[in-house]
């Protein structure tokens, strides 16, 4: 069914977190993709709501404030101005960009929580979790470190070890310290509110997996899948925190409500704002209606981090609720990479959006074309500077911009400006507008798909007709002896223009305007497209301007060199190595065994990001051993691979997997990993010493 068969829509991207700016990758991740769905649905008349905010709750703003020094506030008012700032200037086209720190916000997830509260749909749950008792106050996962059970990384945290990827329950912690105040806590009762998912789960079955099998991408289809096989767990809605929205009950005071349960509902309070701001009816946008051809038809547009969120656990709040309406689709794109590796925050390997905005004045549309040629659709994707610069030099500018200049400039030269129609049409140039009117519907079906980079190169190939069609009649050949068929050439080709400027609205909105300007008409709605009639005889031109200019290899170099030097600054931060542990024991090293072994099978393990199940050849046998490595090796490369295996580890459960033995793997400062392998291929079950 098309999209467009739909009224009303209520559109939301992600809430970035209000903890450091925006970069790239965001951007082709839940950003471009719903403004282009936007403005195509704007184009089409539809009832449309799009909202996005600063998600300012959970740890990820009280750890960045504790890392800077300053209180949360300062942290959200300072990101949420930068984030919003970026996005106005870049052109995302919200109808609010809201924050989950406003009044409006808080008191709508505290009705949701007590709505689901009086329902009896929570489990109220006893455990026993650490507090720190010199700041007075339970920990949240992130706020314990210790050494990892598994690898012995002393940097490990209450959720997780990011050296092996092993997600933990802080109490398996070894020595667990507070980050407040760097002493034990101590273990203190405490009870939460936990979502029962697993009661869901039959629910979630019918209506993801078989109602929406074939609507959904692989990659979203394929995670929810792999969490619903692997059976939901109650998951807790609050913490013991002192920074987010408070727990509405009495019993409940100094808690606060999980930040997963507040963000979405981001979505909502969201749009009651701009409602309240615009005289509109929010419910419309959410609620159920008594017909359900009223309803409007949610999108959540996000990266891939945050399927299990969008999918599973907001549809399954929205459901116990009752009153709310389901998302239609959860269009998640994959990740971004940079240069060969990947996007990093900490390690400032990115392309920040304020940077470049304030670097390319005016080149909006430039990286909006480059990212949404690569955006990473159905697999991770990789922005470099140098496709950056041959994207807009042999694309932008050789082909859409050279194509609408040489139809302006041959105007103006030849006609003064004016649009007319000398000679008859030839077969030649019905075949080309019958070829024009094609486009809008291959586009439309290409975004109805959620296909982004399909439908703009849709458009191309629109631009790509124009160039083809002025080298093949050559006006400017044909000028000394027949002017009437030029001007007929200029007229087919000012057709072109015209429908390049409709068609380019939803992928390159500041180009279209150009282009409507240049060609002194008014902005014209998608109903128009096709049309071979959008200048009429004796129309007159407005002035050309350059629309794109070239990406000079300077520019390249400059910000590769940002990039580098941003590298060299993180090899000097860790240039230290690590000091040597205490010394041991000759007879201490000969207790470990390690050998060389073949990889014979690698797969990834399911709902982690970083654990790789090996079969590994050792010599003496064929194991299993579970490795925190998929971040860096993609199973299909390392079969075959010769590596290092401790055999004598005592074996240990991990995500329900016995692993035995552990593979030796070297790891600089930046955490990246290499095997420590023969150089040259020896028998497996050698001994290493
Ligand atoms: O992953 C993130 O950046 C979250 N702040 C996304 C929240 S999306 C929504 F649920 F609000
Ligand atoms: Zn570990």
């Amino acid at each position: 069914m098309s999209i467009l068969s739909k009224n009303r829509f209520t559109i939301t991207s992600a809430l970035p977190y209000a903890n450091g700016p925006l970069h790239i990758g965001h951007l082709a991740g839940a950003y471009i993709p719903a403004d282009i769905f936007v403005r195509f649905l704007r184009l089409n008349n539809k009832e449309v709501v799009f909202v996005c905010g600063s998600d300012e709750h959970g740890a990820a703003i009280t750890i960045k404030a504790k890392k800077e020094g300053v209180t949360p506030r300062e942290i959200i008012d300072k990101y949420n101005k930068q984030i919003k700032d970026s996005f106005e200037d870049f052109g995302i086209d919200f109808d609010i960009y809201h924050r989950t720190s406003e009044q409006v916000h808080h008191e709508l997830s505290q009705e949701f929580f007590l709505n689901l509260y009086e329902k009896g749909e929570f489990i109220e749950k006893f455990s026993e979790q650490y507090y720190d008792e010199e700041f007075h106050q339970f920990l949240a996962d992130r706020y314990i470190v210790g050494t990892c059970p598994h690898c012995h990384n002393d940097g490990a945290y209450g959720d997780q070890c990011e050296k092996c990827g092993t997600s933990l329950n802080p109490t398996d912690l070894i020595n667990p310290k507070s980050t407040l105040s760097g002493k034990t806590p101590i273990l203190k009762e405490t009870k939460h509110w936990y979502l029962p998912l697993d009661k869901y789960q039959p629910w979630l079955e019918k209506w993801l997996i078989e109602g929406k099998r074939q609507e959904l991408k692989s990659n979203v289809f394929g995670q929810c899948q792999s969490w619903l096989k692997s059976g939901l767990q109650p998951r807790s809605m609050t913490r013991d925190l002192d920074w987010g929205v408070d727990v509405p009950l009495e019993e409940a005071k100094g808690k606060k409500l999980y930040v997963w349960l507040d963000a979405p509902i981001g979505y909502i309070s969201a749009t009651k704002q701009w409602a309240l701001d615009n005289g509109k009816d929010w419910e419309t946008y959410w609620k159920k209606q008594a017909n359900p051809a009223d309803e409007s038809t949610l999108i959540h547009f996000i990266g891939k981090d945050n399927i299990v969120f969008h999918c599973i656990i907001f549809p399954a709040i929205l459901h116990a609720h009752g009153e709310y309406i389901l998302p239609e689709n959860v269009p998640a794109n994959e990740f971004l990479n940079l240069e060969g590796d990947k996007l990093s925050t900490s390690r400032n390997h990115a392309v920040w959006l304020h940077d470049y905005l304030a670097e390319f004045p005016g080149k909006q549309d430039e990286l909006r074309y480059v990212l949404s040629s690569i955006l990473p659709e159905t697999s991770d994707s990789e922005f470099t500077w140098k496709d950056f610069q041959s994207r807009v030099n042999n694309e932008l500018v050789a082909i859409l911009g050279n194509f609408v200049n040489r139809v302006m400039v041959l105007s103006h030269k030849y006609f003064a400006g004016k649009v007319s129609l000398g000679s008859a049409l030839t077969t030649q140039d019905q075949s080309v507008l019958s070829e024009l009117a094609s486009f809008p519907k291959d586009i439309e079906q290409s975004i109805g798909q959620y296909r982004f980079r399909e439908a703009l190169s849709h458009f191309m190939n629109a631009a790509r007709l124009g160039n083809k069609y002025l080298a093949d009649e050559e006006p400017w050949k044909v000028y000394k002896e027949d002017q009437e068929r030029v001007k007929t050439v200029l007229y087919v080709a000012s057709q072109i223009v015209a429908n390049l400027a409709v068609l380019a609205q939803p992928f390159l909105p500041r180009t279209a305007t150009k282009l409507f300007a240049m060609l002194n008409l008014t902005a014209q709605s998608w109903d128009r497209a096709g049309l071979a009639t959008l200048i009429s005889e004796g129309h007159d031109l407005g002035e050309a301007v350059l629309l794109f200019e070239k990406i000079t290899d300077e520019q390249v170099a400059f910000q590769l060199e940002k990039l580098a030097n941003a590298k060299a600054q993180n090899a000097a931060n860790s240039a230290q190595a690590e000091p040597a542990k205490a010394n041991i024991s000759y007879d201490d090293f000969m207790k470990m065994d390690i050998r060389i072994g073949t990889i014979l099978e690698a797969e990834k393990v399911a709902k982690t990001k970083k654990l790789l199940k090996l079969k590994i050849d050792t010599g003496i046998d064929q194991r299993t051993v579970v490795s925190g490595i998929a971040e860096y090796f993609a199973p299909e490369d390392i079969v075959g691979k010769q590596v290092s295996i401790l055999v004598n580890l005592e074996p240990r459960e991990i995500k329900g997997i016995t692993s035995q033995g552990m593979i030796l793997m070297a790891e600089d400062a930046d955490g990246r990993l290499d095997f420590v392998h023969p150089t040259s291929a020896i028998k497996p079950g050698s001994s290493v010493r």
